[in-house]
């Protein structure tokens, strides 16, 4: 956050800044769902909806499932939320007691450990390695777990890493912690978003399993605070309860516009747009590789790599600071992720054109060169 503070104070000054460091894509939001919006805006019916969401919305969203993933998905397990954000806290809001412990990674998303402290519970993270792909293993989950274990939160593809979860340890994971009594919630933000193979969805493992998802990185719509919680049936009434306390309702005209962004026009559009992740990731890997970074798992989504430096530099934190104010580089040193191994680490977004990229590449060689 500083680094970005940084960045856009030497972007008023008139720098010429490359953001590497931002977590969003730089597509605007696709036609079809302006369109949907600014009709229904028209009509001024901007009331509240019901606190679990639009039902169309909800009904829209199983049929995704069905579509996509060919999995089928009751719409009364599907919660409308503030962004994946407000799904994260919904679904530890009820499940987090007091003094429990809840396993997450490290590095990962750095929001995680804040929503479980929010509700008085004590985030445990594991450490996970490269040769397990950023992710963690069921082995990590055994050694980590302890009588005050309540839960595990995982993403797949991951932030920082753009890593995957392998299908079939996540589901000896999840029959593990459903034995210990325990539960588990997967961040699927970041699904749409991957190149070359397609990500499994977490519901084909049981319906007592929590997914996270989001209309902010897929389907180019941060601002419009948009997300969904998918939660076992048992656990539908508590969160209704909890959504009317704590947010009233979702965004009624962002879920209005979230109609159209399963359209074939729309998605259409975003397959486009996931292309040309795709051609970006293609085209950084291996030119940070000739720089001298080390790219130790191949980032299978997102839009993130997960760069080892210690070839370069002592201290990533340090090193990012410099480049930023030397060649108007901006990335996100390791500090943000974690503490396991942040000085050795950085994330580059490539959340900015090829052409961009490219002219980041070329500033970053003659800063390593001098
Ligand atoms: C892994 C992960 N989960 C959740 C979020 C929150 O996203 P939002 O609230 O915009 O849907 C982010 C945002 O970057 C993220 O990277």
């Amino acid at each position: 956050m500083e680094l970005l503070a940084r960045a856009k104070v030497l972007e008023a000054e008139g720098r010429d800044i490359i953001h590497m460091e931002v977590g969003e894509p730089d597509f605007p939001t696709p036609g079809p769902i302006l369109a949907a919006a600014r009709a229904h805006l028209d009509t001024g019916k901007v009331f509240y909806t019901p606190a679990l969401g639009l039902p169309e919305l909800r009904q829209a969203i199983a049929g995704f499932y069905f579509t996509r993933y060919g999995s089928r998905v009751s719409a009364s397990r599907i919660v409308v939320t503030a962004g994946a954000s407000g799904a994260l806290l919904l679904a530890l809001a009820c499940l987090c007691e007091p003094g429990s412990e809840w396993l997450l990674t490290d590095p990962g998303y750095p929001c995680n450990s804040n929503f479980v402290r929010s509700f008085e519970g004590v985030p445990v993270c594991i450490p996970v390695r490269a040769e397990n792909n950023f992710q963690p293993t069921l082995a990590d989950l055994e050694e980590h777990w302890n009588e005050r274990t309540a839960g595990a939160l995982f993403a797949s593809p991951a932030n920082p890493t753009g890593t995957l979860l392998d299908e079939d340890v996540l589901a000896s994971m999840a029959e593990s912690i459903r034995k210990k009594g325990g539960q588990l919630i997967v961040d699927e933000i970041y699904h749409g978003l991957t190149y070359g193979r397609d990500a499994t969805t977490a519901l084909d493992l049981g319906d007592d399993i929590f997914v996270v998802q989001s209309f902010s990185k897929y389907f180019n719509m941060t601002g419009w605070r948009l997300g969904w919680l998918v939660v076992p049936e048992r656990f539908a009434r508590d969160i209704e309860k909890l959504a009317q306390n704590l947010f009233i309702a979702p965004s009624t005209p962002a879920q209005y516009a979230a109609l159209a962004a399963f359209h074939p026009d729309t998605l259409a559009i975003l397959e486009d747009r996931r292309a040309e992740f795709g051609r970006r990731r293609d085209f950084l890997v291996p030119e940070l590789e000739k720089l001298g970074f080390r790219i130790n798992a191949k980032p299978e989504g997102a839009f993130y790599v997960y760069a080892d430096c210690s070839a370069l530099a002592t201290d990533s934190n340090a090193f990012a600071c410099d480049l930023l104010e030397t060649t108007g580089v901006a990335i996100t040193p390791g500090l943000d992720f974690g503490s396991h191994s942040p000085k050795h680490h950085l994330r580059f977004a490539y959340t900015t054109s090829i052409e961009r990229l490219g002219e980041a590449v070329a500033r970053i060689g003659c800063y390593l060169a001098k």
